[in-house]
């Protein structure tokens, strides 16, 4: 094993976390690069569940090294709850096998504030947000204005940074959201005492990349959310604020693009999304139930039911050429077991027109019509199986059309939350 990106190729929630765990007992480092609590990994470890925010999907296994890199965007109190919780478990008891990046930027409690104000303003036209201040903490990055860990370490740049940010955040609050506002001195004490138990662990993580993989270690790279809630390629604006796509990995860890050996894609058997916005192929029925119900489909950081649908090969076929995925890792093939036909999304149709890419038009997309093909299904339960050759012969039909239809090929098969639940081609 190089280096490998794994990214998500849907709408998130595609197991990322699961494929992650499981190949990190292979590497030596795991990155998070974009992203913040916005997103919620879960490994199931034999009848122990994890649930992970912020901390790289690797921090199960004994001797890696977890990083946090620049391009993510960190709440220190859900980062400190995150670590205690973990190193109750006796994770991480090692404090040199966690490295923050001095340059990823805080996510300030004026960020949570704004994201839910904006939100609850929306009404019916809002995002869904996870509410973690995710859009704000991205806003203020961009705009200069953004607070980083490097700046935390250094209280005067800290005192300076919140003082200015709070006047202007303050006054927005107030006047233009209608809400609170904050104290600079509340905020001020807690974010010292966060840098008090952090500060440990912040370092320069790009530094600490570049030689770890000179050095010949196996590095992996955790993707959150999943191509369709990229800011540049997803359905904007009902997208997340960071690059989820593989060339994220470049700025957000600071490694160069020649840096990259393999590039891995999950995505699930059917679809699913959490929030608003476009979902061709939703089912909002009893079939779209039996799904959730299934497959669990409720939300790893909010709880949210999360809407369900029909595999898009239009969404993941753009997913491999977006990321230049090298495999695909198709994750939840036990839940369609007993569903007759099971139906795949090839093109879509718009007026008159068929057409097989992701439209950049909200408008459209949102009225575009699926072109489905069905293929056989399966009784068969799969949790039991990990051999290629042992799925039934509709459920290999199945993978190998899927193959087809994004022109990228199969490289896992996940028939159940557990590691050893996966089939390795
Ligand atoms: P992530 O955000 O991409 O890491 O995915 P989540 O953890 O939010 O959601 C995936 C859910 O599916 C989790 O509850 C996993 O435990 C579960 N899961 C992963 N792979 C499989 C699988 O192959 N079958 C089933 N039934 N559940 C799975
Ligand atoms: P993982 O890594 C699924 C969605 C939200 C909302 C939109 C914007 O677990 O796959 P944000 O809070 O980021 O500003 O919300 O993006 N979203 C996710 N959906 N999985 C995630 O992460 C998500 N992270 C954000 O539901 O629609
Ligand atoms: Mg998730």
């Amino acid at each position: 094993m190089g280096t490998i990106v794994v990214v998500g190729a849907q709408w998130g929630d595609e197991g990322k976390g699961k494929v992650v765990d499981l190949l990190a007992s292979e590497a030596d480092v795991v990155v998070r690069f974009h992203g913040g609590n916005n997103a919620g990994h879960t490994l199931m470890v034999g009848s122990e569940l994890t649930v992970l925010h912020l901390v790289p999907s690797g921090v199960l296994h004994a001797g890696k090294v977890c990083v946090i890199a620049g391009g993510t965007v960190v709440d220190p109190e859900v980062l400190i709850e995150e670590i205690e919780s973990l190193r109750k478990r006796g994770f991480l008891s090692d404090p040199s096998s966690l490295k923050i990046s001095e340059q990823a930027h805080l996510i300030m409690p004026y960020h949570k504030a704004i994201d839910l104000a904006r939100e609850k303003r929306r009404g019916s036209g809002k995002i869904g947000t996870t509410g973690r201040g995710i859009g704000p903490a991205y806003e203020d990055k961009v705009a200069r204005t953004g607070i980083r860990f490097v700046d935390l370490i250094d209280e005067t740049l800290f005192r300076a940074k919140l003082e200015r940010n709070l006047r202007e955040k303050n006054l927005y609050l107030r006047c233009v959201l209608e809400e609170k506002e904050m104290s600079g001195e509340e905020i001020l004490s807690r974010y010292l005492r966060f840098r008090d138990l952090l500060g440990q662990y912040v370092t320069d993580t790009a530094l600490y990349l570049h030689r770890a993989i000179g050095e010949g270690k196996r590095v992996l790279f955790e993707g959150a959310q999943g191509m369709m809630l990229d800011v540049d390629h997803g359905t904007y604006p009902f997208v997340t604020s960071s690059n989820t796509v593989a060339g994220g990995v470049c700025a957000g860890a600071g490694i160069s693009p020649r840096m990259v050996d393999e590039v891995i894609g999950i995505c699930k058997a059917y679809t699913t999304r959490v929030g608003s916005g476009p979902f061709p192929t939703e089912l909002d029925n009893e079939l779209g139930e039996r799904l959730r119900e299934e497959g669990r489909e409720f939300g790893s950081t909010t709880g949210r039911p999360r809407r369900c649908g029909w595999f898009d090969a239009v969404v993941v076929r753009q997913a491999a050429r977006l990321n230049g995925l090298t495999g695909l890792a198709i994750t939840k093939l036990d839940v369609l077991s007993g569903i007759d036909p099971i139906r795949v999304c090839r093109a879509y149709r718009y007026d008159g027109a068929e057409f097989a890419h992701v439209p950049a038009n909200e408008r459209v997309m949102a009225a575009v019509e699926p072109v489905f093909e069905d293929l056989p299904g399966w009784k068969e339960p799969l949790g039991d199986l990990r051999r290629l050759e042992e799925l039934p012969a509709a459920a290999r039909r199945y993978i190998h059309r899927l193959e087809e239809l994004t022109g990228t090929r199969v490289c896992m098969i996940s028939v159940g939350a557990g590691r050893e639940q996966t089939i390795r081609l």
